[in-house]
């Protein structure tokens, strides 16, 4: 016995096979028919590829591509930690993105990461970890069971199911804001709403390098005190992934990030191009050994945008190290897993302010562009650390408006030199950036975005260039429509 929600977690997770060790991919870098091949010449073909959103032309080529092989979909755009999301998805373009997509891959599952790139109006490039508080928890499990219901509705697979909707943990942080623990966050989640989760091992070291932990306990007590609290029995995949020094970090012209460089203990954050270090994998045996890790489908390699013999390289070891988990899982008595589900909970109706916790995220958005101080009970709890939030405002957002996903010199160089012959410094798009909230009229897209904000900075500093950024503008968007249009369609079996 158990919730409602657990049961329901438990009636979509038994409809879904094992999927055992995969690679979680942009299809674009690397290109999954090349990677298969070179994979198959090894002797390690994957159980599975985990896709990230993309074009559908670009889906149904690998789709084609991998023959009989499982793929899973990682979507994209469901800002599911936001308050404002619940009761107004039905009708929005990510949702019916999102359903495309699961069909055309024929997803047992939708993965989304329990973080956001557009909060209370104002848009980032890379994600932003929830407000860890016992309201920012219903909101999410709320808007939890209406996408799972949505997708019952919607999105029924041919096997007779639908997707089962996991939430992973957020990746590339830099501060801790909230009222509770991260593993409560979940735990309260999981007891609300019916989905799975993905346990993505890099963002937990991450976790114990940005939440202060490694000042105060060893790596190995740190993360056995936060699985004895995380709801493991809802782990439905595990990531592992590259973690490095950020690029922007690098910049020898960023003396604020000097002290993270010259730190004994490495400042990596997510980074899916660099290698796997070795520790992550002490942590993933560690992790496998717990009892309560009972409904795993699969584990995965998050590898776009990384060297394709590296890959392989890497693949080759994780499946030599971890194949027998799921030979182990596959004789297991499904009984005995059933009798370590959760014990029995009440199913807990929400009862959180939403105003309240809309006011809380605006707070928030503000506070991590620089625009507010952190104070208020989200950042002097003790579970709160920022200490690399100065970081994250001086050297990292900058670094994400001006150039990551896109560098604006490079995109508009002959508005760039306007610009400067004018004495505008480019820092002023990043004050314009986050000047005011701006409400999203179409599909989440970074670069669309960063493209369209530009002009308009452009011509409101210096009108006399208008006809300059709007000619490199659509030029840019040209070339963005054609990058993103499959040519080529090659079978792998
Ligand atoms: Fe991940």
């Amino acid at each position: 016995m158990g919730s409602l929600s657990h049961q329901e977690f438990l009636r979509r997770v038994r409809r879904i096979p094992l999927h055992g060790l995969g690679l979680s991919v942009d299809v674009h870098a690397p290109e999954v028919a090349s990677l298969l091949r070179s994979l198959q010449a090894r002797q390690v073909p994957p159980g599975y590829f985990e896709v990230f959103y993309t074009e559908p032309a670009a889906l149904r080529m690998v789709r084609e591509q991998v023959g009989q092989r499982f793929l899973t979909y990682h979507g994209e755009g469901l800002w599911i930690t936001q308050p404002e999301m619940t009761g107004s998805w039905a009708g929005r373009q990510e949702l019916d993105d999102a359903i495309t997509h699961l069909q055309i891959l024929q997803s047992s599952w939708l993965n989304h990461e329990c973080a956001t790139k557009y909060l209370a109006g104002y848009s980032y490039g890379t994600y932003l970890p929830p407000l860890y508080t016992r309201a920012g928890a219903e909101s999410v499990a709320e808007n939890a069971w209406q996408v799972q219901t949505l997708l019952d509705q919607r999105c029924e697979l041919v096997n007779g199911g639908t997707p089962l909707l996991l939430l992973e943990m957020p990746p590339l942080t830099y501060f801790v804001a909230g009222t509770i623990q991260i593993p409560e966050f979940f735990r309260l989640i999981t007891e609300r709403a019916p989905c799975g989760l993905v346990l993505d091992v890099g963002h937990l070291w991450t976790v114990f390098r940005y939440s202060g932990r490694h000042r105060t306990r060893s790596l190995e007590k740190f993360v056995q005190v936060f699985l004895d609290e995380f709801p493991l029995d809802r782990v439905v995949e595990i990531h592992v992934a590259g973690l490095a020094i950020h690029e922007s970090w690098q910049d020898a012209a960023s003396p604020q990030a000097r002290p993270a460089m010259d730190s004994a203990f490495p400042a990596w954050t997510d980074a899916h191009a660099a290698p796997i270090p070795p520790v992550l994998f002490d942590m993933l045996d560690q992790i496998l050994s717990q009892p309560r890790l009972t409904n795993l489908k699969g584990m995965a390699l998050e590898v776009d945008m990384k060297p394709e013999e590296l890959i392989v390289e890497e693949f080759a070891t994780f499946d030599q190290r971890y194949l027998s988990v799921f030979r182990r899982m596959h004789v297991e008595d499904r009984e005995s897993l059933e009798r370590e589900a959760q014990p029995a909970r009440e199913q807990v109706t929400s009862s959180h302010d939403k105003q309240a916790l809309a006011e809380a995220y605006d707070r928030y958005a503000r506070v991590v562009a620089g625009r507010a101080e952190p104070l208020g009970e989200e950042w002097s709890g003790g579970q709160a650390c920022f200490d690399e939030l100065d970081l994250y405002r001086s050297v990292y957002l900058p670094y994400e408006i001006l150039h990551w996903g896109g560098d604006v010199r490079d995109m508009f160089p002959e508005s760039c030199r306007g610009l400067t012959e004018m004495h505008v410094p480019l820092a002023e798009f990043v004050r314009f950036w986050f000047r005011e909230p701006r409400q999203l009229v179409a599909t989440y897209d970074f670069f669309l975005l960063k493209i369209e904000r530009f002009v308009e900075f452009v011509r409101e500093v210096a009108p006399t260039l208008a006809e300059v950024v709007e000619r490199e503008a659509e030029g840019i968007r040209q070339g963005y429509r054609a990058a993103n249009t499959p040519h080529v369609s090659t079978q792998v079996s």
